[in-house]
C-alpha cells in the first residue's frame, strides 16, 4: 500500500558541467563506487583514517550478531574531538563555524574557537547539574546557535541528547522525555516564528508535569516574555553561565566507538515513535564522507542546510557532519517567507550562500510566490542545491534548478532516513541527474528494489526499496526495545539479512532509483514524519472522540495533507465547532504539523474481522479510487 503521491516522469538528463566535474573530490563515481562494494572494510577503514581517534579500532565491522552490527569495534574516541577540539589546534580556529540570523535580524557568528568555548562552558554547567556519561539529556530549542552548542555539550560528556523538534507539543514531548527517562532538560522561553512567540517553555511546563522524571531545567534566554520559573528546578543559562562553574575548559570524556551519541525519536508503522539510537565512531565516519563527497564541501564554502536541527537532517548535516569537516555553516531561526517571500533569496545574498540544503515542500512552497522574488537578488554565489525529505517532483526540481541554480547547479537529491544517520541513494556532483530521482546509491552502499519474495524488481518495476549491507551509520537498535528493532527492520528478510526501508521505489534501466513514498503508516507532512498512530491517539485523547483513523492524501506544496476519521462518543454531535476544537487539540497535544486537513465524523470505520482499520479504503474513498479487494472487511 504506498502513499502514490508521485509518478515519476520517463528520464530526462541532466549532465554536471565540466567545471562542477573537475572540482568534485570524486569525478568519477563509478570507480569509487566498485571499489567500496569489492571492499567496504578497506573503503570505510580508509574514510576512518580521515578522522583523529584516540585509540584505532581492533575491527572495522564486527557482524557476528546481526542485526546488532558494530563498527570500529575497540576504537576509543568522541565526536566531539573531531567537531571542534582537533580544529581548535589550526588555522580554522580563527575559521567561522557558525553564522546566524534570527527571524528578526538579530545577528551571531561563532568562530570555531568561540564555539569550542560555548561548548566547554554549557559542558560544565551539565556536570554541574549532574550529568554524567549515558545520562540521557533532552533537548527542547528554536533554532538558536544555543541548541548546537547544546547538542555538543552533551556529546562531549558522553551523554547522549534526546533533541525534540520544537513544533512538537506537550504530549508528543512528555512521551519523549518518559521513554529517554531523561533527568535534565535544556530549552529556551521562546522561539520566533512568523514574528510571533512559540512558548516553549510554557510546553515544557505542561510536558513535565506530565512526565515528572525531569529535575532540572535550564532555560535560555530569546524572546524575552514572561515565563514560570520554578525554584529549584529551572535556571536561566545565562545567569549559570555567569557562575565560575562555567569555566571555557572542559575535558572532553573520551568513549568507546559504539557509545551511544544520541536518541532522535521518529514515527514508525505502529504504536509509540521509537528512538532511534546512533553512535560515535560509525556516525562520525559516515556523516563527513557523505557531506564531504555529495555536496563536494571545501574550505572556502557557506553551506547552509535549512532544515531544523531537531531532525536528523540537522543533526547529521547542521552540527556533525559539517563541523567535522571545519565548514562555515549558516543557520536561520524563522519562517522562509518572514516578513517577505525573499527571504532566503536575501540570506543568500547576503551571505553568499554557495551550497543550499533544503526540502521539496520548501522548495514548492517558495514556488508560489513566484520568479520576482528570487530575481531582484544575487544568487550567483551558489554552486551546489540539495534536496531531503521526500520525492521532488519534476515541476519544483525545474524551479529550483533554473531560478535558483541558475542552470548551473547540481541538484543533490538525498534519499535517507533518520534510521540511516546519513545520505543513502544520492548523486555525486560528477554525476548525470535525472528530476526526481535521488540516482544511484552512496559508494559503499548496496540497494535494491525487490518482491515481497525477495527476488529483485526488473527495471520499471514498483518494489520495496532494501538496504542489503551493514554501513557505519546505521541505526544501532531502537532505544529499550531491541525486540521492536529486529522486527520492525530485520524480519522482512530475515534469512538475507536486509534492511527493511519502509519506502516502495523503482529503478530504471540506467539503475537510477525511483523514490515513490512510504509503503507503511507514516506520513510525510511537508517532509516531517509522523505516524497515523501518534495523530489517531492525538485524536482520540479529547473527550467527545472514541475512534479515529487518519490517513495522508496527496498535496501539491505539503506533499501530503492529512484526513481524520472520528467516531463520536455517546452525547456528542459532530459540529464545525467542534472540529475545529479537534484541530486544536491535536495541535495542543501533538504539534500543528500533525493538525489534520481536513476532519470527518463517521459511524463506522472499515477494519479487518481482527479488528484493524483499512486505511487503504478510507484513502481510496478519499480520492474516489476503486476500493480494491473488501474481502477481508469485516462489515
Ligand atoms: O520516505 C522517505 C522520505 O523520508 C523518509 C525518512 O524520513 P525521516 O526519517 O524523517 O528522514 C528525513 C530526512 C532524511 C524516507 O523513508 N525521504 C527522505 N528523503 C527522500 C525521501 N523520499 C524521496 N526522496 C528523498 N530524497
Amino acid at each position: 500500500m504506498s502513499e502514490d503521491v508521485f509518478t515519476p516522469p520517463i528520464g530526462e538528463w541532466y549532465h554536471p558541467t565540466e567545471d562542477v566535474i573537475e572540482q568534485a573530490h570524486i569525478p568519477d563515481y563509478e570507480e569509487v563506487y566498485r571499489e567500496a562494494v569489492a571492499d567496504p572494510i578497506s573503503f570505510w577503514a580508509k574514510r576512518a583514517d580521515t578522522l583523529e581517534w584516540h585509540k584505532l579500532w581492533d575491527k572495522v565491522l564486527d557482524d557476528s550478531n546481526p542485526p546488532f552490527y558494530k563498527w570500529f569495534v575497540g576504537a576509543q574516541t568522541n565526536i566531539v574531538h573531531n567537531a571542534l577540539d582537533r580544529h581548535i589546534k589550526t588555522w580554522r580556529k580563527n575559521k567561522l563555524a557558525l553564522i546566524w540570523e534570527g527571524e528578526n535580524g538579530d545577528k551571531v557568528t561563532m568562530s570555531y574557537w568561540r564555539l569550542w568555548q560555548e561548548v566547554n562552558k554549557f559542558a560544565n554547567i551539565l556536570r554541574s547539574m549532574g550529568v554524567k556519561k549515558g545520562d540521557r539529556v533532552t533537548i527542547y530549542m528554536g533554532r538558536i546557535p544555543e541548541i548546537v552548542v547544546a547538542m555538543l555539550a552533551c556529546a562531549k560528556l558522553g551523554a547522549p541528547h534526546n533533541v525534540v523538534y520544537g513544533g512538537f507539543s506537550e504530549q508528543a514531548l512528555a512521551d519523549r522525555i518518559e521513554d529517554a527517562k531523561s533527568r535534565v532538560l535544556v530549552t529556551c522561553d521562546g522561539a520566533w516564528l512568523r514574528g510571533k512567540i512559540v512558548p516553549l517553555k510554557d510546553v515544557v511546563d505542561e510536558a513535565v508535569r506530565r512526565s515528572p522524571v525531569v529535575e532540572h531545567i535550564i532555560v535560555v534566554k530569546r524572546t524575552g516574555q514572561p515565563v514560570n520559573m520554578e525554584e529549584g528546578r529551572d535556571y536561566w543559562y545565562h545567569e549559570l553561565a555567569a557562575l565560575p562553574i562555567a569555566a571555557p575548559r572542559c575535558e572532553t570524556e573520551v568513549v568507546d566507538a559504539e557509545h551511544p551519541l544520541f536518541l532522535l525519536y521518529t514515527s514508525g508503522s505502529t504504536g509509540k515513535p521509537k528512538g532511534i539510537l546512533h553512535t560515535h565512531g560509525g556516525y562520525q565516519v559516515y556523516v563527513s564522507t557523505t557531506l564531504e563527497w555529495a555536496f563536494d564541501l571545501k574550505d572556502d564554502d557557506r553551506y547552509w542546510c535549512a532544515a531544523d536541527p531537531g531532525w536528523i537532517t540537522g543533526h547529521s548535516y547542521i552540527v556533525y557532519g559539517p563541523l567535522i569537516l571545519g565548514a562555515t555553516s549558516i543557520l536561520y531561526e524563522g519562517a522562509p517567507n518572514y516578513p517577505y517571500p525573499d527571504r532566503w533569496w536575501r540570506i543568500v545574498e547576503n551571505y553568499g550562500v554557495t551550497i543550499l540544503y533544503t526540502a521539496p515542500t520548501a522548495i514548492r512552497g517558495l514556488m508560489r510566490f513566484g520568479e520576482a522574488w528570487p530575481q531582484r537578488h544575487d544568487l550567483s554565489s551558489l554552486r551546489l542545491l540539495g534536496s531531503v525529505g521526500e520525492p521532488i517532483n519534476p515541476e519544483a526540481w525545474r524551479w529550483f534548478y533554473n531560478n535558483i541554480g541558475s542552470e548551473q547547479c547540481p541538484i543533490i537529491d538525498t534519499w535517507w532516513q533518520t534510521e540511516t544517520g546519513g545520505f543513502m541513494i544520492c548523486p555525486l556532483p560528477s554525476v548525470s541527474l535525472k528530476p526526481g530521482s535521488a540516482t544511484r546509491p552512496f559508494p559503499g552502499i548496496v540497494a535494491d528494489v525487490v518482491r515481497e519474495d525477495g527476488t529483485s524488481c526488473e527495471p520499471g518495476e514498483d518494489g520495496l526499496l532494501v538496504i542489503k549491507t551493514p554501513w557505519p551509520s546505521m541505526l544501532r537498535t531502537i532505544w529499550g526495545d531491541d525486540k521492536r528493532y529486529v522486527e520492525q527492520y530485520w524480519s522482512k528478510f530475515k534469512e538475507q539479512g536486509w534492511y527493511l526501508t519502509g519506502d516502495t521505489a523503482r529503478k530504471d534501466e540506467d539503475g537510477y532509483f525511483w523514490i515513490i513514498g512510504r509503503n507503511d503508516d507514516v506520513i510525510k507532512v511537508s517532509g516531517y514524519r509522523l505516524g497515523t498512530a501518534e495523530v489517531e491517539s492525538g485524536l482520540v485523547s479529547h473527550k467527545a472522540v472514541a475512534e479515529a483513523a487518519v490517513i495522508g492524501v496527496p498535496d501539491e506544496v505539503k506533499g501530503s495533507v492529512i484526513y481524520a476519521y472520528c467516531i463520536l462518543r455517546n452525547g456528542y454531535s459532530g459540529s464545525a465547532e467542534l472540529m475545529q476544537e479537534l484541530k486544536n487539540h491535536v495541535r495542543h497535544e501533538v504539534g500543528a504539523i500533525a493538525v489534520p486537513e481536513k476532519i470527518e465524523f463517521v459511524a463506522t470505520l472499515p477494519k479487518t474481522r481482527s479488528g484493524k482499520i483499512m486505511r487503504r479504503v478510507l484513502r481510496a474513498q478519499a480520492l474516489g479510487q476503486p476500493l480494491g479487494d473488501l474481502s477481508t472487511l469485516e462489515e
